[in-house]
């Protein structure tokens, strides 16, 4: 099927007050998120598929990085792609047009509107996926149990978060763990949390979802794997730290002398004799307002036999 990428629409609600989001709207940061979607596509996308005909929301879609992996894995589904930036709307527009033309991939609608205030009618997607966003909301159980009530029963959820606390390496530094505790905090601060991967399986169920499971998607890198120490742990993890260096000096969380050796600490992980090693959390649940149990044609966590049990 071609790409049918229609025009952006607006929700009177998209205002929502996202000064706080801590990674910013920078060229750099898109193209960080970039690169954290392209080097972990296979991680992370394992298992998702969506089935022809079905209707698919994602929120916050950023720029596109994860669009294109569900665009591209699910050639027949109609996927509704939603974020409050329209600047971002508008790269992940043009992310998705370029990505391999020609290709079969999922038309794509995309739509301005803040995830709490969305402007489509009750049970109206047969799944929704969710990446890296409930990380920078304040009430993640409210967002999710919002996206519930458009999410027709029996219909699938997906949810992929990182935890920073799970980030440990070689050569040991206790600079490196200051400066990322200072991201962690500075993102507790704006009303987030970066290491929320670890609570998704209450919030899903506390959010009134059947069915949840929950399991780690683990990245490791070291020499043996190039390609994932750059795109990982240089591109995308110590590009992320690097990224709140002037918050964490206005705050007062470092100075700059252990900042910088703070930083230098983790691109000495990424060089010869270095290692890194991070967890991703992915989960997926099911609407069970009728007691469907998940047999709705969407893969399982670990890509089972939708019809069977998950392999876990
Ligand atoms: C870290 S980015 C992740 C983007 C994309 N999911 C990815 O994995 O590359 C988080 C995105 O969530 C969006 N976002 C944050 N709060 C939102 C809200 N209330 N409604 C819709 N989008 C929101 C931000 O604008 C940003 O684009």
């Amino acid at each position: 099927m071609e790409t049918a990428v229609t025009g952006t629409t607006e929700s009177t609600a998209a205002a929502a007050d996202l000064d706080g989001y801590v990674h910013g709207y920078s060229e750099r940061e898109a193209r960080r998120l970039g690169d954290q979607a392209d080097t972990l596509a296979e991680l992370l996308h394992h298992g998702t598929a969506y089935p022809p005909g079905s209707r698919v929301l994602e929120v916050g879609c950023g720029v596109g990085a994860q669009t294109v992996r569900l665009a591209e894995s699910s050639p027949g589904a109609r996927i509704v792609a939603v974020d409050t930036s329209e600047e971002s709307l508008a790269q992940a527009r043009a992310r998705v047009e370029a990505h391999r033309p020609g290709a079969p991939r999922a038309e794509v609608e995309w739509h301005r509107a803040d995830l709490f205030d969305l402007p489509f009618a009750d049970a109206e997607f047969d799944h929704v996926f969710v990446c890296f966003v409930l990380e920078h909301l304040r009430d993640p159980e409210r967002a999710l149990a919002g996206l519930r009530r458009l999410l027709r029963p029996g219909g699938t959820l997906t949810v992929i978060e990182g935890d920073h606390g799970s980030a440990f390496f070689h050569p040991a530094s206790a600079y490196a763990h200051a400066a990322i505790d200072c991201q962690v905090r500075l993102q507790s601060a704006a009303g987030g949390d970066a290491l929320i991967g670890r609570r998704l399986q209450p919030l899903l169920s506390g959010a009134g979802y059947d069915g949840v499971e929950v399991r780690p998607r683990t990245v490791y890198a070291d020499r043996t794997r190039p390609s994932l120490v750059d795109g990982f742990t240089r591109n995308t993890f110590t590009a992320m730290i690097e990224s709140v260096r002037e918050e964490a000096m206005a705050a007062g969380l470092s100075t700059p002398a252990d900042w910088d050796r703070g930083i230098a600490d983790l691109h000495r992980t990424a060089a010869d004799g270095g290692t890194f090693h991070y967890t991703f959390f992915k989960a997926h649940a099911v609407n069970g307002a009728s007691g469907a149990n998940g047999a709705n044609g969407a893969n399982r966590v670990e890509g089972a036999n939708a019809a069977g049990p998950s392999a876990v």
